[in-house]
């Protein structure tokens, strides 16, 4: 590991790259790093302790809470509550927004964060990759008042950072603040990320669909027809289709080896099955600093003004000329 950059040592290194900054969406990052960690140790050992498994309860999305969903919520929260930095959360584990009070009982805290604490929870039971993907924008409304909705309805393109961790064959923490994108793995001997994907960018191009084609019959006709295409034998076609289930895990792979990540609407789901706030949005603003393109079908999703905390939208995502090649078809 000699002289390989830690992300603690990068964050500082770079945290000139906000214009604003004095070091608070640095510690904001080091909140979810720490987090991250947390959550890692309890998915590495899900299946020994008891975490694997629902809790009973049914969250606002209408999905069946995963012990480990409430577990990494709670500790989320916490890290990031902890450090006084942001004024208030929004988590697709919790209905409303939660409003931070500083330790002086009042909202001082410049930035929000949006996340969704675990994805791909119904394959924590199967030991199949998860993750966790995160959203921070600065408050519209003014430091030191009570937080308010405007301050989490922003258009994505607003955005002051985001990411992902996945805690799959290897733990990583991918993140961007509008410079880049670049990808560090935990040595869990030491307890730290290393800076192991430098500027990460996606192939314009690639041979990997992703989507869950058991929801065929009920895709608008274009997807359909798109979906024919990537089969169709011609040219470098027909394309591989990987599916893992996880959204951050699909997404990695996709923006590593180029391919293109497909949740439509459709019948079941009218406006698709994602959330706008913290999966499409942020894993959108990875996807364009890393040279991809991320759309609802028809409009660009870092252009999209939120109307609801918890509103789903149809996401298509990847390699720009795949992306394009799709769109063509809606
Ligand atoms: P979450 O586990 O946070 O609710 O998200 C699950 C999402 C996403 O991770 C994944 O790509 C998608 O749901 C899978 O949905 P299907 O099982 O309907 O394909
Ligand atoms: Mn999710
Ligand atoms: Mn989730
Ligand atoms: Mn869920």
């Amino acid at each position: 590991m000699e002289n390989i950059t830690t992300l603690g040592e990068y964050i500082i290194e770079n945290q000139s790259d906000f214009p604003y900054s004095s070091g608070e969406l640095s510690k904001l990052l080091n909140s979810i790093k720490l987090a991250s960690k947390m959550v890692n140790h309890e998915v590495n050992k899900a299946g020994l302790v008891d975490i694997i498994g629902g809790i009973g309860d049914v969250n606002v999305q209408g999905e069946n809470q995963q012990k480990l969903d409430v577990f990494a919520n709670t500790k989320f929260i916490q890290a990031i509550t902890n450090r006084d930095i942001a004024c208030g959360i929004v988590s697709e584990e919790v209905e409303d927004y939660i409003s931070l009070h500083g330790s002086d009982n009042t909202n001082n805290g410049k930035y929000v964060v949006l996340m969704d604490p675990l994805d791909g929870s119904s394959n924590i039971d199967v030991n199949v990759s998860v993750g966790t993907i995160f959203s921070i924008f600065r408050r519209i409304t003014p430091v030191g008042t009570p937080v308010e909705l405007k301050d989490f309805l922003q258009p994505g393109s607003a955005q002051v950072a985001a990411g992902y961790i996945i805690y799959g064959t290897s733990t990583m923490l991918v993140y961007t603040t509008g410079k880049g994108v670049n990808g560090f793995t935990l040595n869990p001997a030491t307890g730290s990320f290393y800076l192991s994907h430098p500027n990460i960018q996606i192939p314009e191009n690639g041979q990997i669909y992703s989507v869950n084609e058991g929801n065929y019959s009920h895709f608008p006709q274009g997807v359909k027809n798109y979906i024919k295409y990537c089969q169709k034998e011609e040219e470098n076609r027909p394309y591989t289709s990987r599916y893992i289930g996880s959204l951050v895990s699909d997404f990695h792979r996709n923006m590593i080896k180029g391919g293109v990540y497909l949740y439509p609407n459709c019948v079941k789901n009218k406006a698709g099955k994602l959330r706008l706030l913290y999966e499409a949005n942020p894993i959108a603003f990875i996807a364009e600093q890393a040279g991809g393109k991320a759309t609802n079908g028809h409009k660009r999703i870092l252009d999209i003004i939120p109307t609801e905390l918890h509103q789903r939208i149809p996401l298509f995502c990847g390699s720009s000329n795949m992306v394009e090649k799709l769109e063509s078809f809606l």
